[in-house]
């Protein structure tokens, strides 16, 4: 069973909160994961109180689960909720904050402090908490929850960095990457160190590239206040496809704790060769949606959106091409783009393999073999799945492709969503799945080169349809003609 704890949200009326936060912590509950006594104190700005909060998360629940929301489970979970009004700009309500978890006899003196905040308010509010006395462990332990990304540059993340440190010491700390609490992406880690087969084909011998693809048909949202000031390259490729990178790329660890798991994922990230300045556009390519359509119906554009800035040219759609230069990868091309407003929402890993050495089948009919394809669905469709050719029956040489499956989305049982993996972990004081500072900032150094040169080059942009899959200008990035961006899981869509 889990430590009793109170577990208190910052910015609990927004996005992430309603969600992804607020849908986790009920789904923990109903799996039975939640101690009875456990408190969950919403603090938010506007001028409600723990009834009207009650109903509100209740709607929000709805919304979310539909049927699937369960009546019983929902009273308790609701019996759970209390509501904080407080600007997190005024100490005193830390000061009152700290009086009412001290004093309010139900709530556990364990603490988990969630900043589902804008990135800029976490240096603020973990300040305040820790002058007020809130990250004291003295009657019992006190955690901090920073989500992605973690500062806004390299330089501020250092800044970011620093300042938490100030007032809570690294266990207390953790640096959240949804990702890595995907099941399928720690199956990458799994399909890797346990099975022996692939090992001796992991390398730049055998492997031709990597593509990392993270597409949404989704905008965003009502998130232009963060989005416009952040861009796909902060928002996802710093953070979740870099993880992706370094699960698919590290070495094995020398056994499986928090921190050896952590330094075999910087060794990659350190790894990873810097994209000089001048390199940028032969590397980095960025886009922009405009109007188009999204499941039969007009989409705006992103200039369009609500709260977007009037010529902003903020990306929706970036891509990148990257080597890692170590042994294993010297000279092997990471593909990794991510987009909103795409054709599909889906994430896969595609490891593509080189073709065989010998040409045996050129006088055949077979006019060129594709090559084998390893994929890595995480979602909507969780698989395994490897394409390899075979002969096709009848006269003549004629070979096709078939893939052999290894998917674990028939499995049954209750899944853990990547957010309830990862709450649990936190209140288990579990930090394996959670970054490190170190991987934190050398995930910064891959990427601030070329934040740089976009934040100066403000005139123009490449756009693409609501509902594509991207410029086709995107595709200067591949090595040769050959490489192509692949879309889906299926071999006949490609
Ligand atoms: C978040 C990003 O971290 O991840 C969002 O801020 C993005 O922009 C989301 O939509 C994607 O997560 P998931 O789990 O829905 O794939």
């Amino acid at each position: 069973m889990l430590d009793p704890c109170t577990f208190v949200i910052f910015g609990s009326t927004g996005h992430l909160a309603r969600t992804k936060l607020l849908p986790a912590l009920y789904h923990l509950d109903r799996a039975g994961r939640l101690t009875d006594d456990m408190a969950v104190v919403c603090v938010g700005r506007r001028a409600w109180d723990t009834p009207y909060w009650r109903d509100e998360a209740s709607k929000i629940l709805q919304a979310k689960l539909g049927e699937a929301l369960d009546s019983e489970v929902l009273n308790r979970f609701r019996g759970r909720l209390q509501y904080f009004r407080a600007d997190i700009h005024d100490e005193e309500a830390f000061k009152r904050l700290q009086e009412v978890l001290e004093t309010t006899p139900n709530f556990p003196a364990n603490a988990v402090f969630y900043l589902s905040l804008a990135p800029t308010e976490y240096r603020p509010v973990a300040r305040h908490l820790a002058d007020n006395g809130l990250s004291e462990e003295t009657s019992g332990w006190r955690r901090l929850v920073i989500e992605k990304p973690f500062g806004y540059d390299l330089e501020d993340a250092q800044v970011l960095n620093h300042s938490l440190h100030r007032g809570f010491a690294e266990q207390q700390i953790f640096r959240i990457d949804h990702y890595l609490g995907k099941e399928t992406v720690q199956n990458v880690f799994v399909f890797r160190f346990a099975n022996l087969m692939l090992e001796p084909l992991w390398n730049r011998n055998y492997i031709d590239h990597v593509q990392i693809t993270h597409s949404e048909t989704a905008g965003i949202e009502d998130r232009a206040a963060y989005y416009d000031g952040a861009g796909a390259l902060r928002d996802m490729i710093q953070s979740h496809l870099l993880q992706m990178l370094t699960l698919v790329a590290m070495e094995p660890p020398a056994i499986l704790d928090a921190e050896s798991l952590r330094d075999e994922k910087v060794k990659v990230l350190k790894s990873i060769r810097p994209i000089p300045k001048s390199a940028v556009h032969a590397q980095a390519f960025r886009a922009q949606y405009g109007r188009g359509r999204i499941d039969s119906r007009e989409a705006p554009s992103y200039l369009e959106e609500e709260g977007v800035a009037e010529r902003s040219t903020t990306e929706t759609y970036a891509a990148l091409k990257l080597y890692i230069d170590n042994w294993r990868w010297r000279h092997v091309p990471f593909y990794l783009r991510t987009g909103k407003r795409m054709a599909r929402s889906s994430s896969q890993i595609s490891i593509r393999f080189k073709h065989p050495p010998q040409q045996l089948f050129r006088e055949t009919q077979i006019a060129e073999i594709p090559p084998n394809w390893l994929l890595l669905g995480i979602q909507p469709e969780q698989c395994l799945r490897a394409e390899l050719q075979v002969r096709e029956g009848g006269i003549g040489m004629r070979t096709r492709t078939t893939q052999l499956d290894a998917s674990t989305c028939t499995q049954t049982g209750y899944r853990l969503d990547a957010y309830e993996a990862l709450l649990l972990d936190v209140i288990e004081g579990d930090h394996s799945l959670f970054l490190r500072y170190d991987e934190v900032n050398w995930a910064w150094q891959v990427v601030d080169p070329i934040l740089k040169v976009w934040s100066i080059e403000r005139d123009f942009i490449h756009t693409y349809p609501a509902g594509s899959w991207g410029p086709k200008e995107g595709d200067r990035l591949f090595e040769r003609e050959d490489q192509k961006w692949r879309d889906s899981l299926m071999e006949e869509n490609r």
